[in-house]
């Protein structure tokens, strides 16, 4: 039995200032703002200034949901950073953000399950809060992509682009409504090739031939990816629905990971959910990675959609291939 249960206390979410629009893409790859607009419902995307690395974006997105909880930060106890894209291999992007957040002493933790990251951390927040370990817990999808993605491959510079989104999870009582309900996570290991950056880990490290070869940027094979992204979506939001009695009259708002608008249409169409209440700002921001629910959830949240007390579910799937869902309230 838990002793606690886990709120959403604080969101915030940050967007680089620069703008990549489909037009800048047609003059670097044979490709055109219709058939992004199409196929992915993408317009633009943001990109970190050239001094801008993965922390900075958590470090804004962070200040924010720390002051919308009321905290400061030093009331936050834990820090764990959803990323594929850190500063750095070592340290962890969460060490270097908490040395920024000034909070030298409490534990801090890269998560690395791409695109279902901040799913991820949520889960491990949640269970870490019910057992009492910590009472106010910093979660932050942050992925600066740009910087591993190839602008001469058209399938994948279309796609992505940078920013960073942070909740502050904090304790409270297992009396109170608002919390998360469940969260489900799941691998696919033996389907990792499907989006892999081949090169620069320790299977093959960084040499000329890796720079040559182009095999250090993001690689993907788009279609695959797509079919495994509806079907896994799909089962983990059936699975949070069942888990919870619910069917999906139930749910006031669909957040899905924002990869391309046709697949979160699809999820959506699997269980008779209204595109009305599915949020997605994937038309401004393009695929964020670990980021973009955190981020999506908080523009809703200050353009009035989201609001306190309204049951929403989250579903992610990433690189891995990884996956995962969560139903709260909030
Ligand atoms: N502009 C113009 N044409 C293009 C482009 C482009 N940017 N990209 C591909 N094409 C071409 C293809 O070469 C192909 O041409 P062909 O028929 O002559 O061979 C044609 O368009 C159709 O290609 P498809 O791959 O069938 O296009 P599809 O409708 O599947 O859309 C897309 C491609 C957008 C990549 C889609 O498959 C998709 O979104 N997949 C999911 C990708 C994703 O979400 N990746 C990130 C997740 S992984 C993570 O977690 C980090």
């Amino acid at each position: 039995m838990s002793l606690y249960r886990t709120r959403v206390a604080g969101t915030g979410s940050y967007l680089p200032p620069d703008l990549i629009t489909n037009k800048d893409l047609e003059k670097l790859v044979d490709t055109n703002d219709e058939w992004i607009r199409e196929r992915t419902g993408i317009s633009e995307r943001h990109r970190a200034l050239p001094n801008q690395a993965t922390s900075d974006l958590a470090y804004e997105a962070s200040l924010l949901a720390i002051k919308d909880a009321n905290l400061e930060p030093k009331d936050i106890d834990c820090i764990i950073v959803g990323t594929v894209t850190g500063d750095y291999q070592t340290p962890s992007t969460s060490c270097v953000l908490q040395a920024k957040l000034g909070l030298n002493g409490i534990p801090a933790m890269d998560v690395g399950a791409a695109c279902s990251g901040f799913i991820y951390i949520l889960s491990m927040a949640d269970a870490y809060i019910r057992m009492g370990m910590y009472k106010n817990i910093l979660i932050v999808g942050a992925e600066v992509t740009t910087r591993f993605v190839n602008y001469k491959d058209r399938e994948t510079c279309i796609l992505f682009g940078d920013g960073a989104g942070a909740w502050v999870v904090s304790r409270t009582d297992t009396q109170a409504k608002d919390v998360v309900y469940s969260s489900h996570l799941r691998a696919e290991g033996s389907l990792g090739d499907l989006f892999i950056r081949p090169s620069g880990g320790s299977k093959r490290p960084f040499s000329q031939e890796v720079l040559d070869d182009n095999s250090y940027w993001f690689t993907m094979k788009g279609r695959e990816i797509y079919k495994n992204a509806v079907r896994t979506m799909s089962a983990t939001c059936q699975e949070a629905l069942e888990f919870n009695k619910m069917n999906s009259s139930h749910i006031d708002w669909l957040v899905p990971h924002q990869a391309n608008w046709r697949i979160m249409e699809a999820v959506a169409n699997h269980f008779d959910f209204p595109k009305e209440k599915v949020i997605s700002i994937v038309d401004q921001m393009g695929n964020t990675s670990a980021a973009t629910i955190p981020v999506a959830f908080d523009f809703a949240r200050k353009d009035g959609r989201i609001k306190r007390g309204q049951t929403i579910l989250l579903t992610a799937f990433g690189a891995g291939l990884t996956a995962g869902s969560a139903v709260l309230q909030f």
